[in-house]
């Protein structure tokens, strides 16, 4: 289960097209320098306008060796933790990339924002709403750029999505139906992070089920969530005998596991619009379905993928009327020559040279975040409740 996260997304290509450098270059800090570190890194390296010059991890040791791996030398590394590198005023920042596991993203973009350092942070947003809202806060008194790792709307099938809602193809889209998941695959390939309450606080909600509600919310404009009614649960992680740690011999990650494993919720949007949403790290399914967007005019399917990531899994299909007759379109796939990550990392780093705002906003994940954190608390609830974010 090594990389069902980026199966598909992070196919590294240096074939980004070369800018112009004009100027000095940016320079660039790592901050968590474990598994998504290495696709910030590479990414980072075929950019010719990038110098990397320091980085940080809380493991001591461990970001000199990432960087060595790399061959990146002149870069500073003896920080314990991500605020003493922040607080190095000699290394004269631009940009920081955050690739620390999900509850230290909050508190680190909190501080880089603080310093006047624009951020690129890796999804999940945050694990609560309350972070992300705190997150914004320091955004707006900085000024600074801050923009969500979602690499996966980059993807021009993902765009053809959102180009096909806005064409009013589809009519007034009234019912959404989104998620994946995988029949086994709990990440545990380094270690627990992605599976401990006090490092990951939430599972396949904030790992696949964030891109799941991006993919879709993001095509019809990100319309407010009014009410969720969720649920969770976390049999397989939870379980010894779970054939992952059965594998690795690592029955102990069993009694580790305090993250959600499967979660669904039924939520209504603004517009008059209801979103189904389920997503599952394990199940016994091959899938819970396609994703689909019902409109007054037309419907669109969206395969899903066996080992859900986040990609449009194949041609998508709309099925409409032609002059009474019941048609559909298939809308073939579209081949990208540049890897997802590097134009994640290529549209941050634009952003900051051109002054333009941030490729994916916060003012949009918060809504991802708010439906995620709302799923959370009426499952622990057993009830439906009101989302409310709060204005910054
Ligand atoms: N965009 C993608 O495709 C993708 C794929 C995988 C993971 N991710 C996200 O990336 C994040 C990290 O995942 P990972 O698998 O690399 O985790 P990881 O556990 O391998 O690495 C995280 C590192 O951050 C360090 N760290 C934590 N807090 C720190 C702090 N305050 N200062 C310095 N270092 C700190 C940890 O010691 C650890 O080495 C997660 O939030 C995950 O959701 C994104």
């Amino acid at each position: 289960m090594a990389d069902k996260s980026m199966d598909g997304l992070n196919t590294f290509t240096a074939e980004v097209e070369a800018k112009e450098v004009t100027g000095r270059k940016l320079r660039v800090a790592i901050i968590g320098t474990g598994w998504i570190a290495g696709s910030h890194i590479k990414s980072y390296l075929a950019q010719p306008d990038v110098e990397i010059v320091a980085g940080a991890d809380l493991v001591p040791g461990k970001a000199k060796a990432f960087f060595e791996k790399y061959g990146v030398t002149d870069v500073k590394t003896d920080y314990a933790n991500d605020e003493e590198l922040l607080a190095d005023k000699s290394l004269n920042l631009d940009a920081v990339s955050i690739c620390t596991y999900n509850r230290q993203h909050a508190p680190v973009a909190i501080h880089a924002l603080n310093a006047g350092i624009n951020v690129l942070l890796e999804k999940p947003f945050t694990v609560t709403l309350d972070e992300a809202i705190e997150v914004m806060k320091a955004e707006k008194a900085s000024g600074k750029i801050l923009s969500i790792g979602f690499q996966p709307r980059l993807d021009a099938n993902m765009k053809k999505i959102k180009e096909i809602v806005e064409s009013g193809e589809l009519g007034k889209i009234y019912y959404i139906q989104t998620g994946g998941g995988r029949r086994r695959g709990i990440p545990t390939p380094f270690g627990t992070t992605f599976i401990e309450d006090e490092t990951a606080g939430i599972g396949a909600l904030g790992d696949i089920g964030c891109y799941s509600l991006d993919m879709v919310l993001n095509a019809i404009g990100y319309p407010k969530p009014l009410t969720v009614s969720g649920y969770k649960s976390a049999f397989f992680g939870q379980d010894p005998n779970y054939i992952g740690y059965r594998a690795d011999k690592r029955a102990e990650y069993a009694s580790k596991f305090g993250v959600d494993d499967f979660g669904a919720a039924f939520i209504r949007l603004e517009g008059g619009i209801v979103l189904d949403f389920r997503i599952a790290w394990a199940m016994n399914m091959d899938t819970p379905g396609d994703t689909i967007i019902l409109g007054t005019k037309g419907g669109l399917r969206i395969p899903s993928t066996e080992c859900w990531n986040g990609t449009v899994g194949g041609p998508m299909k709309i099925y409409h009327e032609i002059c009474g007759q019941q048609v559909e379109t298939e809308i073939p796939i579209i081949k990208m020559k540049e890897g997802l990550f590097d134009l994640k990392i290529r549209s941050f780093l634009d952003a900051i040279k051109n002054g333009t705002s941030a490729p994916v906003p916060s003012s949009q994940i918060v809504i991802n975040q708010a439906i995620i954190d709302g799923l959370n608390k009426s499952a622990e609830l057993g009830h439906e409740i009101e989302i409310n974010i709060p204005e910054i």
